[in-house]
């Protein structure tokens, strides 16, 4: 992946944006509320995401996410994915951080 763009423009259009979009299914907070969580779930697995966290702390390796830990707000660990993803390279649009940040949420996080 080597698109470059300005994560932090495009970043506040579609968190602006979000909640005109209304109601899906699951109980997810409005910034998720119109995220792709299929999208999510395949970035995560083609990212590593789960295997470089397993060598930190074993198992599935899902003990990284901790929901009583410093994130707290849907807002910040949406923040977490787009540093991870600034960190690490990854070249995702802000609509694919929203997606991973709401698949982290539906599955470990589940803030409101
Ligand atoms: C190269 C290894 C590596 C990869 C790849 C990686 N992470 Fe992480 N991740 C870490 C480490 C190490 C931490 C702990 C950082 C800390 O506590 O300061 C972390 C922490 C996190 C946290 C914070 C957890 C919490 O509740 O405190 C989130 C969210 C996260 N990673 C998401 C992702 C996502 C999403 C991906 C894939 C797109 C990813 N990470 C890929 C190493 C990695």
């Amino acid at each position: 992946m080597t698109l470059r763009f300005n994560p932090c423009a495009l970043s506040l259009s579609v968190l602006l944006s979000v909640p005109l979009f209304m109601p899906q299914a699951a109980a997810q907070p409005a910034l998720f509320k119109d995220a792709d969580l299929k999208l999510g779930a395949q970035l995560i697995a083609q990212n590593n995401c789960d295997s470089c966290h397993q060598k930190r702390v074993g198992g599935d390796g899902s003990a990284m996410y901790k929901p009583l830990g410093r994130i707290n707000t849907p807002g910040f660990l949406r923040g977490m994915v787009e540093q991870c993803n600034t960190e690490l390279n990854l070249g995702f649009f802000p609509e694919e951080v929203t997606a991973v940040a709401a698949v982290l949420n539906r599955d470990h996080y589940k803030f409101k």
